[in-house]
């Protein structure tokens, strides 16, 4: 999840590399680094800077060079601590040879063992300095960029996505990758690469993602793709949908709070745009999503959406199986999606952590539909588990924000929510998209096995506006009081406790991630029926406790049980409850009332309010929301 931006024309690079760095942050931002080719020389100039918010800005302030081929990184550690040293670009002994790298190298203790015995010196601790230096080696050897790179290919074990500079070769670029994503661009002379459409979707009209397992020399004016066989391939442009074009907060403070905010716009446009697959022509375009009015929902339900899915009719039919894999935020919403699977469309469910799933025995099913959530689409552990399950040729769909992402082009089909480019780490607006998308979902395939009817799945779909509606609505009831009173008072406190039954057990998983996330105040989460199994030790009064009630009649009971169980060890209990709730909200200290909603709807109805009151407390403690510490937007290293 670094982020990578090279540029080869007649133009100059260091703005170009610094804008697209820029767009790129959110990838990664422990460190950042450019380097160039000075026309004058031939030679390597490059600057490193490490840490901190507006690196990019810094590394734009120290770097006194350009040229008219260079390339750039912001990195996410993995192997080597946050330093200037471990910063990318990293070089072979004399610095002739330039690499930035978004990946892991799995086998570098080994090849760094190799180039030590061949006298070979190093510089930093990352993994990727090793490629440096082999990649000189083969070039030497080899004589060739294409030598080199179907040579370097063979020795490197791991994820990958690479760019190489050579002095030797001071008028191309070498990028390769395997596992993770790279896409280039052209532009009157220019050649663009980067690991993500959005460094440079504004100064381009179509772009190419290269395939895995395929290298690409890229010189002024041209673009030659190969296979790691060094087989030439046939580049593929596609147009740029122009979404990507230049986001800004929109005068919101932060991309986190914007995005709070868009919630209720992203969810509806979500349930259009399925509404608008599964019509009958099955097109969709932005503006029809746009213009799309609820009044013109057509009367019936094509099975257009199970083309679009990559399954058949008859699959849906005999489904037996629904697996969800995912992970963090996405692996929440799965989590809450189970119920809507299990409880509406009556078919077994099973959830796992993507990360985990990869190295548990793996028994394929037939009738299973295989579904994978992520909102970049490029997470590595969610993309592994997509190729272990299509290595089985399993029905595999991909549920992602980001249709151009490598999960869309790998799985067998996808359903792309509508949220729009999230920006802030923190996951929000795409963590209610996903419920919205998986809610619909679950009722579309409820009504094409006649388990539910036309008539509830129109239902379906206005309660989802309802509780959209709410979701921004019960925000503005509290937004005062949270800004005043309750942010600055609990931003005092060191530690929370999260507590949720049934369906709003995963969304408090997903209110404690949020917490620790972006404030990094320490939280820890539990069913509520489990706190008196060993962590109600835990309670005291410098930790508060956090309640998600639910709209079941049975649990709500045992949800003030848990709730009374708290008071009796003078625990302070901040209450998330529902309307005429009255047991349960005389329990709270603090308490926020939510309106009522469908039961399966209760974590969407929540959620706008929770990452509200999250957002504040840390915006009290001043940390940098956008960009927590240690984080990344798109995880792209297992
Ligand atoms: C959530 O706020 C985090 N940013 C993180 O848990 C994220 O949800 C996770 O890395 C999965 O990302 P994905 O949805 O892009 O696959
Ligand atoms: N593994 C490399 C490092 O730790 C690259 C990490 C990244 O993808 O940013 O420097």
């Amino acid at each position: 999840m670094c982020g990578i931006v090279g540029y080869v024309g007649d133009g100059i690079c260091k703005q170009f590399i610094l804008d697209g760095l820029a767009r790129l942050e959110y990838r990664g931002y422990d460190s950042a680094g450019i380097v160039c080719i000075d026309p004058k020389h031939n030679h390597f100039v490059f600057q490193k800077e490490a840490g901190g918010v507006s690196l990019v800005k810094k590394l734009g302030e120290t770097a006194r060079f350009d040229g008219h081929i260079g390339m750039g990184h912001t990195r996410w550690a993995t192997h080597g601590i946050v330093d200037q040293k471990n910063a990318h670009p990293h070089f072979n002994c004399d610095n002739t040879v330039a690499v930035v790298h978004n990946g892991v190298i799995e086998n570098y203790e080994a090849l760094r063992k190799e180039l030590l015995e061949k006298n070979h010196h190093f510089y930093s601790a990352t993994d990727t300095e090793v490629i440096a230096h082999i990649a000189s080696d083969l070039y030497d050897s080899t004589g060739s960029l294409d030598g080199m790179c179907t040579a370097l290919v063979k020795k490197l074990h791991g994820a990958y996505a690479l760019v190489l500079m050579l002095e030797k070769e001071p008028t191309n670029l070498v990028a390769l990758r395997h596992r993770s994503p790279l896409v280039l661009a052209q532009h009157d002379s220019s050649v663009y690469v980067a690991s993500d459409l959005s460094a440079f979707s504004d100064k381009a009209s179509s772009a190419c993602f290269m395939p895995d397992d395929s290298f690409a020399i890229l010189s002024k004016n041209s673009v030659k793709l190969f296979d790691f066989e060094g087989k030439p391939l046939i580049p593929m442009f596609e147009p740029i949908d122009k979404k990507y074009i230049e986001i800004d907060k929109g005068g919101f403070e932060h991309y986190m709070l914007k995005e709070i905010y868009e919630q209720k716009r992203a969810i509806t446009r979500t349930i259009y745009f399925c509404r608008l697959i599964g019509s009958k022509n099955g097109q969709y375009t932005d503006s029809l999503v746009d213009s799309f009015k609820h009044s013109e929902v057509n009367d019936e339900y094509s099975d257009q959406i199970w083309r679009h899915l990559g399954l058949s009719k008859d699959q849906v039919k005999r489904l037996k199986n629904v697996v969800l894999l995912a992970a963090g935020t996405s692996w929440h919403a799965a989590r809450i999606a189970q119920f809507f699977f299990e409880m509406v469309a009556k078919i077994p469910c099973q959830v796992s952590l993507a990360s985990e799933f990869r190295y548990m025995p793996f028994f394929p099913k037939d009738d299973t539909a295989y579904i994978f959530i992520s909102q970049s689409g490029e997470t590595a552990d969610t993309l592994e588990a997509l190729r272990l399950v299509n290595s089985f040729e399993l029905p595999t769909v991909a549920i992602t924000n980001v249709a151009s992402s490598t999960m869309v082009r790998e799985a067998g089909g996808f359903l792309p929510m509508q949220a729009g480019p999230e920006i802030s780490v923190a996951s929000t607006k795409a963590f209610s998209t996903q419920m919205a998308t998986l809610y619909w979902l679950a009722h579309r395939i409820a009504l094409e096995r006649n388990t539910i009817s036309w008539n509830d799945m129109h239902e379906a779909e206005e309660d989802l506006f309802v509780a959209a509606e709410i979701l921004e609505t019960v925000i503005e009831n509290y937004k005062i009081k949270i800004i005043n009173e309750l942010a600055p008072k609990y931003a005092q406190y060191e530690r929370f406790i999260f507590l949720g039954r049934h369906i709003n057990y995963p969304f408090a998983l997903e209110a404690s991630l949020k917490l620790k996330e972006i404030s990094y105040i320490f939280s820890q989460c539990y069913p509520a029926g489990e706190l008196k199994h060993g962590p109600i030790a835990l309670i005291d009064d410098k930790t508060p406790v956090v309640l998600f009630s639910i709209l079941d009649d049975v649990l709500y009971w045992k949800i003030i049980a848990n709730a009374q169980e708290v008071k009796a060890r003078k625990g302070h209990l901040i209450i998330f409850a529902f309307e005429g709730q009255h047991e349960l909200i005389d329990l709270a200290d603090t308490l926020f009332i939510i309106p009522r909603v469908k039961p399966l709807l209760a974590p969407m109805a929540m959620t706008g309010l929770m990452q509200f009151f999250v957002y504040h407390i840390t915006r009290v403690l001043d940390r940098p929301i956008d960009r927590p510490r240690n984080l990344a937007k798109s995880v792209t290293v297992e």
